[in-house]
């Protein structure tokens, strides 16, 4: 049984992709140990609650500084200590130490096709902003894992989406959630409880 922690900011529509996932079965062998959000307010922790599943909630803003934050998320995390860190709209930056603790065992969702639209500054709207502003015709979303750079670790899945009559950021985003995120996050967390995709990995078709 693949242990999974997701962690997120905001809404959670991905977190709900992965919860309906598992419970329709299309995610097998994996369960969700403890969703953890920097915001208190996020819905995605409501999600998580509404479904029997541990919510927690560490903000930096209730500590002194960034790095007793990130002790304290190291700490959570460690005693957790998840087979798989999934970042589904998480806009805190994994501290260093985690990234070495759960190295290949940490994945995130973007966006865009990587390596386009991505990096630093790149996060929520920006992205559909900027693939709007230069123009072109094709944006998507991929599901990479984590390193120590700005969504710079290794690829696993990615899906085209046509920008087609999408004139706002906001609706190429719910173009790109609906037609991409939700289909290819579940997926790849299906693919690792699997043994299709190992640690660290690209995938292979
Ligand atoms: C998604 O677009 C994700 O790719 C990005 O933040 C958004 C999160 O949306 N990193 P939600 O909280 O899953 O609804």
């Amino acid at each position: 049984m693949l242990k999974i922690v997701v962690c997120v900011s905001g809404g959670g529509t991905n977190l709900q992709a992965i919860i309906d996932g598992i419970e329709n079965n299309s995610i097998t062998n994996t369960q969700i140990q403890a969703v953890i959000s920097n915001n208190k307010n996020a819905y995605a922790l409501e999600r998580a609650r509404k479904h029997g599943i541990e919510a927690l909630c560490l903000s930096p803003r209730e500590f002194s500084d960034r790095e007793e934050f990130n002790a304290s998320f190291c700490q959570t995390m460690g005693e957790l200590n998840p087979d798989l860190i999934v970042l589904a709209g998480f806009l805190v930056t994994i501290p260093a130490r985690m990234v070495s603790d759960f190295r290949g065992r940490i994945i995130n969702i973007h966006p865009s096709l990587i390596p386009s639209f991505c990096g630093v500054g790149y996060y929520g709207l920006k992205v559909h902003e900027a693939a709007l502003a230069r123009g072109v015709k094709i944006s998507g979303a991929t599901v990479h894992f984590v390193d120590e750079g700005t969504d710079t670790g290794p690829i696993i899945l990615q899906k085209a989406v046509e920008v087609g009559a999408c004139q706002t950021p906001e609706s190429l985003q719910k173009k790109i959630m609906e037609e991409a995120e939700w289909v290819i996050l579940p997926l790849a967390i299906n693919e690792i409880a699997a043994g299709k995709i190992k640690i660290g990995e690209s995938r292979e078709e």
